[in-house]
């Protein structure tokens, strides 16, 4: 198979689809990889890199769209790329498409058969290619949340770990999932005083058995939250309810009880935010204030840290990409259930029913799509 991987152009999206390390597998397979030159630039990956992994370098996106059976990227493609899919071709992406009427049609209109890294799932009901992002965003919380934290950036001034004879600073972080984790143990890492609320017990429960001495747990009860945050200097914003907008769990007038200069770090922004004040902002500007309470809301958080981002993704989608390519999309869909569940869209028909419900279209199953 012919495996293309274009450059990303969304703007800020440092990110490449294909590591040089899945091109040299991919290669290794018997399969064709061909890179448009300069994708992997912004993540540290020279054209060389790709050369040396076997891979072919081609000039435009338009040769890697015209020349590739499959298309693997990392952001849902522009109406610019969506144009250049075509019947047949199979797109493996982030593809985001509930929110996103103007690009289901597009894909829906070429013909291709698209899968989204956001709805393939695992055996455990989790979400592989998406962890990745969530483990990235949640270690890099606590780091943003540290420089919120100084004073030039409007913060108290606190240093996470304290010194000797000062005590470290206090982080609440609400919502214990993959996000809440890996920010509660890189805080704890940097020496800070950490808490994670959560509502579920069972998960509470396995964060006392895999981190007690780490950090403490605390029931997410409106009282609990409350009286965690207004001792906190930090407080990092984790939760997710699935396929909802994200409770908010701080109003605007309990911002007033918290201590001046606190930072608030909403992870949860890129489904609304778990703060009523919360707003997204951007890597250029990503933190402003609130009645004296610094706030930073950025949406893409991995992509401040693009190469580890796409080591992390191309670790986590390469199984997958390759069980496309030696098998075609249609066999390795009907081997594994998981990967079925990542198919958005095949031969103009969408084969997701939330996004079909989202935007009140009509789906037909993924298991029929097989059949076309
Ligand atoms: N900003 C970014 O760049 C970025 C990157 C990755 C993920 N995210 C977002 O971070 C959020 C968390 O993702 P995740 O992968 O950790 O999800 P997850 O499902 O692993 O964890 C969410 C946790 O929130 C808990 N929760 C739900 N409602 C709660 C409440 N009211 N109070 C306390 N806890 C509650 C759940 O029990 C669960 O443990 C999501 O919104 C995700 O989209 C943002």
């Amino acid at each position: 198979m012919k495996i293309g991987c274009p450059t990303e152009i969304k703007p800020q999206e440092f990110r490449v689809g294909i590591t040089p390390n899945a091109a040299q597998e991919a290669v290794g397979h018997g399969h064709t990889v061909l890179i448009q030159a300069g994708a992997g630039v912004g993540a540290g990956f020279e054209d060389a890199d790709y050369t040396a992994a076997g891979a072919q370098i081609v000039g435009s996106a338009k040769e890697v769209f015209a020349a590739a059976d499959m298309i693997v990227k990392v952001k849902e493609p522009q109406a610019v790329e969506r144009k250049m899919l075509r019947e047949g071709q199979v797109l493996f992406t982030y593809l985001h498409l509930a929110p996103d009427p103007d690009q289901t049609q597009d894909l829906l209109a070429s013909g291709a058969t698209c899968i989204a890294y956001e709805t393939v799932t695992d055996r455990t009901g989790g979400l592989p290619l998406l962890a990745p992002m969530s483990e990235v965003a949640g270690r890099l919380a606590p780091q943003v949340g540290a420089w919120t934290l100084q004073k030039a950036n409007g913060g108290r001034g606190v240093l996470l770990g304290g010194v000797p004879g000062v005590s470290p600073a206090r982080v609440v972080v609400i919502g214990g999932g993959v996000v809440g984790t890996h920010a509660a143990r890189v805080a704890a890492g940097m020496g800070a005083d950490v808490t994670v609320l959560d509502r579920s017990l069972p998960r509470m429960r396995y964060l006392d058995d895999a981190f007690a001495g780490v950090f403490k747990t605390s029931y997410a009860s409106a009282g609990n939250t409350i009286e965690l945050a207004r001792s906190a200097d930090m407080i990092i914003g984790a939760v997710l309810v699935p396929g909802a907008a994200a409770p908010k769990l701080l109003s605007r007038a309990q911002l007033s009880e918290l201590k001046p200069g606190a930072a608030l770090v909403d992870v949860a922004i890129d489904q609304g935010g778990c703060f009523e004040t919360s707003k997204a902002t951007t890597h250029q500007d990503p933190i402003y204030d609130v009645e004296g309470i610094m706030h930073y809301c950025v949406a893409n958080m991995p992509g401040a840290v693009a190469r580890t981002s796409t080591i992390a993704l191309g670790n986590a989608t390469m199984p997958f990409m390759l069980a496309l390519a030696d098998k075609g999309w249609k066999q390795a869909c009907a081997d594994d259930p998981h990967l079925l569940a990542g198919l958005n869209v095949h031969a103009g028909k969408l084969t997701y029913a939330a996004v079909g419900e989202a935007l009140g279209l009509d789906v037909i199953t993924p298991g029929d799509a097989l059949q076309l």
